[in-house]
């Protein structure tokens, strides 16, 4: 069925040297390739050099945003080009934080999503709800139609590959989970929503994880929902030992 899938995304955390560090500390360490997938979503500066080190046995390498064109004036911006060629092969798209601090919206990170699938790169496609909305009950409606906006004109051929990552905004960094229950309906949402664009098949094929503190001692009860397949982790994806932990988990 799907292969479980543990993203660490490290947000803007570590120097160079703490993440070759890192990476070093973990490559061979973790379950087979074959059981499970592992990502680490790293800041821009680094991925050259931990792609460099990726290989058998290590973690595959993730940017954390991406502009949509392939070159061009947008100073700052990092194009899909320029991660396919160092071997990057996961994009986070539209994560909560790009969306409230950086004037991400729907139409962008479709476009992104696009672009990712252009340029042979996974898109993980961020979603979620805040507290307010959870309160209003609006929840299936918010994640609903943000998957629809992020793959509007994606062909399902593309969309089996893609990655959706479902992060309540008020669970990221703060050490409130959503419950096992709670995230599992959330993410068959998601599902029933990829189901309606494409067809039950497709979405049995995409793979959806649940992100949102996240760490060892919860993130079994998450994997064995039947709809969650993984996790996007953030500060438990920092230390060398609990990413490895997350991964066995997963595989
Ligand atoms: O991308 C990861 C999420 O924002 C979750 O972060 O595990 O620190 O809550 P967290």
């Amino acid at each position: 069925m799907r292969k479980p899938i543990i993203a660490g995304n490290w947000k803007m955390h570590k120097t160079l040297g703490e993440a070759e560090s890192f990476f070093d500390s973990v490559k061979d360490r973790l379950p087979n390739a074959g059981r499970a997938d592992t990502v680490i979503c790293a800041p821009a500066p680094f991925l050259a050099s931990l792609a460099g080190r990726a290989g058998d046995g290590s973690p595959e390498i993730g940017a954390q945003t991406m502009h949509e064109e392939e070159k061009g004036a947008y100073t700052g911006e990092v194009s899909p080009v320029m991660l396919a060629d160092l071997g990057v092969r996961y994009v986070i798209i539209g994560h909560s934080e790009r969306r409230e601090y950086f004037n991400e919206t729907d139409e962008s990170v479709n476009r992104k999503t696009k672009s990712a699938f252009g340029h042979k790169l996974i898109p993980i496609v961020c979603v979620g709800e805040s507290l307010e909305e959870r309160e209003g009950d609006k929840t299936a409606e918010k994640i609903s139609g943000q998957v629809r906006a992020a793959l509007e004109g994606i062909s399902a051929e593309d969309a089996a590959n893609a990655v959706i990552a479902y992060e309540p905004i008020w669970a990221i960094g703060t050490g409130k989970t959503a419950t096992s229950d709670m995230a599992n309906e959330a993410c068959a949402t998601i599902r029933s929503t990829l189901a309606d664009l494409y067809g039950q098949e497709t979405a049995n094929q995409i793979r959806i994880q649940y992100g949102g503190s996240v760490k060892p001692e919860n993130i079994a009860e998450l994997l064995a929902q039947p709809d969650i397949d993984g996790a996007l982790v953030g500060g438990a994806s920092l230390e060398p030992e609990s990413f490895i932990a997350l991964a066995e988990a997963a595989g």
